[in-house]
């Protein structure tokens, strides 16, 4: 396997692939989520390239940038495990070189739930996979489902943009509990780990609700803000039942429906969603 840095050696890693090329992008800090991108697209493809960067522009000026969680020895070692061509872990002198002034935004997909929180993400995030999909010029690019909008902003863009790439979003990974894996779960205390299954509990409820008939999306909000308020040490930050690709909130459940929620335990923010239909 390579560990590339510079833009020239991947630019020459890449010239030398033939056929379809698979591109994980990560921030590094590796679990099972990541690691089932990359397992799908050595399945699916002839060369595999994952990239390591925790992206500055992507966190807001209160968000954990400084502290979020780093191992590159171990990630190397398990992507070297799954077989993967290649790992591009650029530096932010390649990635936002001085002067840095261009970058990519997407419009209205942006604006609700995640982007309504946290409002200079999704610019960062679609600036930086805009630069690696140009970078390495994937076939497909694996992203997951944990991180809906993202994965509805990055299929969005790709069309907009006419990127010859095929998005594949796999499901979120979960522990036995139902916790979706996260790099952020290791911030939670023991306590905290604990409640963090109310997430889960929330969106299964809403869930078995939806099964039962139920298509008024207000009592799907409804039922997962109660569950969520049955954990004190939860603080709601937004519950939706919205539109699986417009990401609009809907008053009647009709198709693709996304199911998300984000929670604040203690310090940790966090994120899960389900999709109904
Ligand atoms: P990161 O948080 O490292 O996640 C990399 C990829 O792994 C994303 O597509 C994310 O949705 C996926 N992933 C994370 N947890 C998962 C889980 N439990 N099950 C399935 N997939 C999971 O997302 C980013 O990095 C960045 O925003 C990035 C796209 C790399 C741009 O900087």
């Amino acid at each position: 396997m390579k560990i590339i840095t510079s833009l020239p050696d991947l630019r020459a890693a890449r010239l030398s692939m033939q056929g379809a090329v698979g591109f994980v992008p990560t921030m590094g800090f590796l679990h099972e989520g990541h690691l089932t991108l990359i397992r799908r697209a050595k399945a699916e493809c002839n060369h595999v390239i994952v990239s390591i960067f925790v992206n500055p522009t992507q966190f807001g000026a209160n968000e954990d940038l400084s502290k979020y969680p780093r191992d590159l020895e171990r990630d190397l070692n398990l992507i070297s495990a799954l077989e993967a061509d290649a790992v591009w872990t650029p530096t932010n002198e390649i990635m936002y070189p001085k002067g840095f002034q261009t970058w990519v935004e997407v419009d209205a997909i942006t604006r609700p739930l995640e982007g309504a929180m946290r409002p200079t993400h999704f610019k960062g995030v679609t600036t930086i996979v805009a630069k690696l999909f140009n970078a390495v010029q994937p076939q497909r690019a694996y992203f997951g489902q944990k991180d809906a909008q993202q994965a509805a902003v990055i299929r969005q863009m790709t069309r907009d943009l006419n990127f010859p790439i095929e998005i594949i979003v796999c499901p979120t990974v979960r522990e036995t509990d139902g916790l979706a894996m996260s790099s952020r779960n290791k911030y939670l205390t023991g306590e905290e780990r604990a409640a963090a299954t109310i997430l889960f509990r929330a969106l299964s409820a809403a869930k078995d609700l939806y099964e039962g008939g139920e298509r008024n999306a207000e009592k799907l909000r409804i039922k997962m803000r109660e569950i969520l308020a049955s954990e004190p040490r939860a603080q709601v930050q937004y519950v939706s039942c919205a539109d699986y690709d417009s990401l609009e909130e809907l008053d009647v459940i009709q198709g693709k429906t996304l199911l998300s929620m984000a929670v604040m335990l203690g310090k940790t923010r966090l994120i899960d969603n389900f999709v109904l239909g």
